[in-house]
């Protein structure tokens, strides 16, 4: 057969068999004999290297990383939904809708539809052909995430039936669980932090400027909107889902036509336990007016279609025995209750903790070791323990009473008077000592990628740390030869596998971290009191870590933003002598002690003086840390909330309601590449 012939023919086999496993999930052959297929075409495409075209099944990755994404303005915007997070307000919203339509007491034909919990997408065909993915973004522009998209498997590279023109269809992205279950065992032997919820590994995804990486990840879409207009368009949600899927395109399976809104408000109640067998995740039920003629007589909000609502699943719960209380110790030597359950799946995990709070939440609750307790999970918040089980009680349920010693230590526990929290105040506590130097570690703090928990936990384990100066000490080849020990290792070669590599990459991190401006310093100490901003001003005032160190309680409080409560925690560690010789041990080892910032007062005032910036959404190249150090290095002002006084709003990806606000307001507002232009 001629080569082309023969090239076509495995395309066209190929796609037909992507589409069968990805979209219909109704595979005609083995993984094996489609990779086989696959690699026929790779080796023909290889021999005949004129004959590779953009949309062969081989291309879905091609070229190098980019090196940002461009910003892409929508058809038309992409709005948001309206929440519904009961039956009644189910009713409510139908009630609207026939008001709205001037259609009296009949009923209404609705579509429900999954809710998926990932992100949403926007895809553009031209003549049947992919050419552009973009994310919501801000609703009305998003980012330009093609060359990510086209690795996506289930979303096709050629429409089956294509239209001739140009299309929009919109739909959702997603990991599925199965494949966060991998990704989050990988980076947890890898070091790497791990993803909270499937929904964040998915956005995380995309915003990777690797696209061979996006390939790797796995991930799922669903289409569920057909942005078109004249008289080919299907004339209801249902008709154009059929459409959708006739294409190749991913449409979820388990939507139903409903005749009015009681089938409607059956479909959320029938899926509301039974979206645990499903392989992603989903947060509600999406109701639809069928009737596309309808959906245009009703119109949208600025925010919301008044056609759809999102019916909301209320929080899971489950029942399970607390086994017993154990106490956990964090940084500032808190010793915080928490529940041991015995497991139980629950919102598709397997809880077996739950948080406390403290001993009086405990004792208002009445919670005993040995009751059945009822516990719940909404979002990706951690597990609570809402109330026992009275009638349930065991007989020798037994009273909890707060420890008088340190769960870790065994030191006297004390707590201030306004406070419910007891405290350790050993400060070589190891439970102290790990969970501070995590904190030193942060993101936020010294900024040490890669020194996380369980490489925190084999130094100290290791006798290699005792405080953070021992940090400065360690050399790359200490590093290389720990080993990494997963908690749930996959197989041996996990177990011991050595961190080579990402060891001389902390190395790096440390190394790099001595250079750090003064105010991620004092932040990183974990003064208490202190956060980001005190650290900051502190910095920025006193100039360095001595005038810090140094000055009079009176000196401290005069500082504008310093409080009497700031400032005397400040004197208080600095009185401490082991704090004195800990800054004096990280001072030998060449950590910088002073302010990189210009002066607040006297210097010539920065270009951005006087200028007042909000930021909002993601940024894709920088953290919100260091496009903050940028505007305030200019000499300009970050602030949380947006007002007449903000000068301009920063907006990331997804940003929410300050860019609605400050759009109200007429204030400036600024995209990513905008910014970066102001602050060069
Ligand atoms: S329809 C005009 N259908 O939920 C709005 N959205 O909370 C059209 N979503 O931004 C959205 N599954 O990203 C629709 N079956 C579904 C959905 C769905 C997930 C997302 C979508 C939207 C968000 C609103």
């Amino acid at each position: 057969m001629d080569p082309l012939d023969r090239i076509n023919q495995l395309r066209e086999q190929i796609r037909h068999h992507e589409n069968c496993y990805y979209a219909l999930h109704a595979p005609e052959i083995s993984d094996e004999q489609f990779d086989t297929l696959l690699h026929e075409l790779e080796q023909l495409e290889v021999e005949h290297p004129d004959l590779v075209t953009p949309d062969s099944p081989t291309q879905r990755v091609a070229g190098r990383p980019t090196e940002g994404f461009a910003t892409v303005e929508h058809i038309a915007p992409m709005l948001s939904l309206g929440n519904a997070y009961n039956e009644a307000e189910l009713r409510a919203f139908d009630e609207r809708v026939r008001k709205g339509a001037g259609l009296g007491d009949g009923p209404v034909p609705y579509v429900a539809e999954l809710k998926i919990d990932g992100l949403s997408i926007a895809l553009t065909y031209e003549g049947g052909r992919l050419v552009r993915g973009a994310t919501r973004g801000d609703g009305v522009r998003g980012e330009d995430v093609t060359a990510n998209v086209r690795t996506i498997r289930p979303i096709p590279l050629i429409l089956k039936k294509g239209p001739e023109g140009r299309v929009e269809i919109r739909g959702e992205l997603f990991i599925p669980r199965a494949s966060f279950a991998r990704i989050n065992k990988d980076r947890e032997a890898d070091g790497e932090p791990l993803f909270a919820n499937p929904r964040n590994a998915a956005a995380g995804t995309m915003r990777n400027l690797d696209p061979s990486l996006v390939a790797k990840r796995g991930l799922g879409a669903f289409t569920y909107q057909l942005v078109m207009d004249g008289p080919a368009a299907p004339p209801t949600h249902s008709a154009m889902l059929e459409t959708l899927r006739g294409w190749g395109l991913p449409v979820e399976r388990h939507y139903t036509s409903c005749a009015s809104i009681h089938e409607a408000v059956a479909f959320c109640h029938s899926w509301a336990d039974g979206r645990q067998a499903l392989e992603f995740d989903t947060d509600g039920v999406v109701v639809k007016v069928d009737d596309l003629a309808l959906r245009g007589r009703l119109g949208t909000t600025s925010k919301f279609p008044r056609w759809a609502t999102a019916f909301k699943f209320p929080a899971q719960q489950a029942h399970t025995t607390l086994l017993r209380i154990a106490v956990n110790v964090g940084r500032t030597g808190a010793n915080t209750p928490y529940a041991v359950l015995d497991p139980v799946l629950l919102a598709g995990s397997t809880i077996s903790m739950a948080t406390l709070h403290n001993a009086e939440d405990i004792a208002r609750k009445d919670l005993r070791e040995g009751d059945t307790v009822v516990i719940e999970k909404a979002g990706d918040v951690i597990p609570r323990v809402v109330s026992p089980i009275i009638s349930l009680r065991p007989e020798d349920a037994r009273s909890w009473v707060m420890p008088a010693t340190c769960a870790e230590c065994g030191s006297e526990l004390r707590r201030d008077e306004a406070e419910v929290v007891w405290r350790c105040e050993n400060t070589s506590c190891p439970a102290r000592l790990r969970r501070s130097l995590e904190h030193f570690a942060s993101r936020s703090a010294m900024n040490i990628e890669g020194l996380g928990e369980s490489l925190v936990d084999q130094l100290i384990a290791q006798g290699l740390v005792h405080d953070f100066g021992d940090l400065y000490r360690l050399d790359g080849s200490q590093l290389e030869i720990l080993v990494v020990a997963p908690k749930a290792p996959r197989s041996e070669r996990a177990v011991s596998r050595k961190l080579g590599k990402v060891g001389r990459n902390v190395a790096e991190q440390i190394d790099r971290s001595r250079q750090n401006d003064l105010s991620r310093l004092v932040y990183a100490l974990g003064i208490r009191h202190v956060g980001e901003k005190a650290a900051a001003t502190l910095a920025r005032h006193l100039r360095s870590m001595d005038a810090i160190l140094d000055s009079p309680l009176e000196a401290l409080q005069t500082i504008p933003e310093v409080g009497p409560v700031v400032a005397a925690s400040v004197r208080a560690f600095a009185d401490e002598s082991r704090n004195r010789a800990l800054v004096t041990k990280l001072a030998r080892a060449g950590v910088n002690m002073a302010s990189l910032q210009p002066p607040m007062d006297g210097g010539a005032p920065g270009p951005l003086a006087g200028r007042t910036f909000v930021l909002t959404g993601t940024l894709l190249t920088m953290t919100r840390e260091e496009a903050t150090d940028a505007v305030e290095r200019l000499g300009g002002k970050v602030s949380g909330s947006v007002s007449r006084k903000t000068h301009y709003l920063v907006a990331g990806a997804e940003a929410g309601s300050k860019l609605e606000k400050a759009r109200t307001l007429g204030v400036a507002i600024l995209d990513e590449d905008e910014f970066k232009r102001l602050i060069i």
